[in-house]
């Protein structure tokens, strides 16, 4: 797969990505996991040339992070690996739908135990990227920041990044520490950062990676109506997928469907090429457990869209419903 840098000294990573959340978190939660099949997606993506490889402690909660270790077990030095810190799961299943309560934490102490458990799980001495998840509004983010670059001093860390961040926060961490990365969520029907974050990052030298940047499956027709969701999964709390705005939001989908089909490629492809073309700074981690999938979202590195291909895609209207709850 063809490669690019993260951020102007970061590390060389395969052009697409790979996220880890939906092997063990938030999506069809009813269904058991078959971890077996997950750890061979990971192996076939590593093959594939897809490095990137990113997780979070809260993903499980830790079972993501356990299951990645399981993994790359033998393989460690040819993944570019990334975790996070920030959320913590305060209790297993007191959050909506009988999901994981998340609340932010930025301590510096908190950061300072949750490397070396990251690290632990991960079964590593280091992580190539640590992520901070959110900042913590009880928290001054140059206090978590400063606590992420002692885990780089110490070696723990080769580089640090934000996640759903707004450039006055980019500015104040990078005052103390380099910012390798952004990221947030970004795709065809969440392009929010395009007018501020995106062009800051590409002037900056840093890396942006878009997540969950399939619309969590939606943008590649997965969904035509809100039943069709899994019982036990997080999308049944987002605003555009309850059943009208998702059935406004069929056009979205359509759209990405006629550019496929006229150029040979798959919906995901399209998706994730659109993303690809917005900048070499920009590395799409789109999340499956499913090795056609993955096979399908690796083919995406080689699409080029034409000008009219791209005119079409931004063309696409904006969607009903927020991007989150
Ligand atoms: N920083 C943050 O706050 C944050 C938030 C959310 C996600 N993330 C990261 O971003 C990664 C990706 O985001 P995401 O998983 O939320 O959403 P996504 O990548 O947009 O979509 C994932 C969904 O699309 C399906 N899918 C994947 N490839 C497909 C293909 N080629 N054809 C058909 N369906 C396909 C997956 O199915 P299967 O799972 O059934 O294979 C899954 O249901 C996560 O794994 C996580 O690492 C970060």
């Amino acid at each position: 797969m063809r490669t690019t840098t993260l951020g102007t000294h970061g590390p060389q990573v395969g052009v697409i990505g790979l996220g880890a959340m939906g092997m063990s978190f938030a999506y069809d939660m009813t269904t058991p996991r078959d971890d077996v099949t997950s750890v061979s997606v990971v192996h076939q993506a590593l093959d594939l040339g897809m490095t990137l490889i990113d997780t979070a402690d809260v993903y499980g909660p830790y079972t993501n992070e356990e299951l990645l270790g399981r993994a790359l077990a033998g393989r460690r030095d040819r993944v570019v690996l990334a975790t996070k810190v920030g959320l913590e799961a305060v209790d297993p299943t007191g959050g909506p739908g009988g999901s994981p309560l998340v609340r932010t934490n930025g301590r510096p102490e908190h950061v300072r135990a949750s490397i070396d458990a990251s690290l632990r799980r991960l079964g590593t001495d280091h992580v190539d990227l640590y992520q901070l998840h959110r900042v913590d509004p009880q928290v001054a983010i140059e206090e978590t920041w400063g606590a992420m670059a002692e885990a780089v001093a110490a070696g723990k860390a080769r580089h640090l990044g934000l996640s759903e961040v707004d450039v006055e926060q980019i500015r104040r961490a990078h005052a103390v520490h380099p910012v390798t990365t952004v990221q947030s969520e970004f795709s065809l029907w969440s392009r929010e950062v395009q007018a501020e974050v995106l062009p800051y990052c590409e002037r900056h030298g840093i890396g942006f990676l878009p997540y969950s940047p399939l619309g969590r499956g939606f943008l590649v027709g997965r969904f035509t109506s809100f039943d069709e969701l899994p019982r036990n999964d997080m999308r049944r709390r987002l605003p555009r997928f309850q059943q009208d705005n998702l059935r406004a939001n069929l056009g979205i989908a359509a759209g990405v469907r006629e550019v496929a089909d006229r150029i040979g490629a798959t919906p995901a492809q399209v998706a994730l090429a659109w993303l690809v073309a917005q900048g070499p700074h920009v590395v799409p981690i789109p999340g499956t457990k499913t090795p056609e999938y993955l096979a399908d979202n690796a083919g995406a590195a080689n699409i080029r869209l034409s000008p009219d291909d791209l005119a079409d895609l931004d063309a696409i209207p904006a969607p009903v419903g927020a991007r989150y709850y």
